[in-house]
């Protein structure tokens, strides 16, 4: 007997990727193979949401594969993949597509990495590895066109913007975990603009603040290095609160009006962005 989730879950795949074929006992089997579903066909309860994420989330990876023509490698980099639901979904998705990708992985848990690769392997998804590292000291043999983080924690997302940047990756996809960084930094920027007094007494209204200002900043630092920026929720937020996307393309070399508006705004809120560590043209 199908599942009422069973169905929400067909649902959404046919919704985000209409001109797929879906079969429900596949993808009940693909969800038991990568861990996210038990053997009643269920999906664990604290999975359930991340596998719906992962499809939104997946929708703007694979629009970034079919922008690189066919006669080029692609090299996706898929920084903190966690238990790595989210690079198997896409690589189940470009299969059906028909496109191939070399996928990596990279996460700090060697426990994580370790089971990673060995679903791959039980999958006979080949052109998958997995490698155990900090996000900013990986270094791939095989230059990414394309990185991504889903939820990587924190400043973890600023690793990753800027080892996309780094290695000149043509498209940079993250939807950040938290802003925990700048939410804790941005109680002082009332000491210097009283104006900004009233947003830092609440919790919630900070809280608010230091998404909207660690996101903008992460936006700014990206266009400052010369990619167009998209920043939106790819998500709906019964799936997850945590919604927020920035899907950049490079475009230019660099753009020193982004660098100065990022500056601006940095200083203005008297904060010291994490991104700037890996970044010292944003100093
Ligand atoms: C919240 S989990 C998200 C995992 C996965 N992307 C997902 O959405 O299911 C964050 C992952 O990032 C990894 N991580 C955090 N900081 C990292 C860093 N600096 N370098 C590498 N991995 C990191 C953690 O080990 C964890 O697996």
């Amino acid at each position: 007997m199908q599942l009422p989730v069973q169905d929400e879950i067909l649902a959404c795949l046919q919704f985000v990727f209409p001109e797929i074929e879906w079969k429900l006992d596949e993808i009940v089997s693909f969800y038991k193979a990568i861990g996210i579903m038990n053997l009643s066909g269920r999906p664990y309860a604290e999975r359930e949401k991340k596998l719906f994420e992962v499809v939104f989330f997946a929708d703007h990876v694979v629009r970034c594969v079919e922008n690189i023509s066919r006669r080029r490698d692609i090299v996706l980099l898929d920084c903190g993949c966690g238990r790595s639901y989210l690079p198997f979904f896409v690589n189940l998705v470009l299969r059906k597509k028909r496109r191939t990708i070399i996928y990596i992985g990279v996460d700090a848990e060697p426990e994580l990495v370790k089971k990673s690769s060995q679903t791959a392997d039980a999958l006979g998804y080949t052109n998958m590895e997995f490698h155990q590292s900090s996000i900013i000291a990986f270094e791939p043999e095989k230059k990414p066109n394309i990185v991504c983080a889903l939820h990587a924690c924190d400043t973890a997302t600023d690793e990753a913007i800027a080892k996309g940047i780094r290695l000149k990756a043509r498209f940079i996809v993250a939807a950040s975990c938290c802003q925990r960084q700048i939410v804790s930094q941005i109680g002082k920027a009332a000491t210097k603009v009283p104006e900004l007094k009233p947003f830092v007494e609440t919790k919630i209204a900070k809280e608010y603040v230091g998404v909207a200002l660690t996101e903008t900043l992460r936006k700014l630092a990206l266009e400052s290095c010369g990619y167009k920026v998209d920043m939106f929720e790819f998500v709906p937020t019964r799936y997850t609160p945590k919604n927020i996307m920035l899907r950049a393309e490079k475009k230019q070399a660099q753009n020193p009006e982004s660098l100065k508006a990022y500056s601006a705004l940095r200083d203005y809120f008297n904060v010291k962005p994490k991104i700037q560590d890996f970044l010292p043209e944003l100093l």
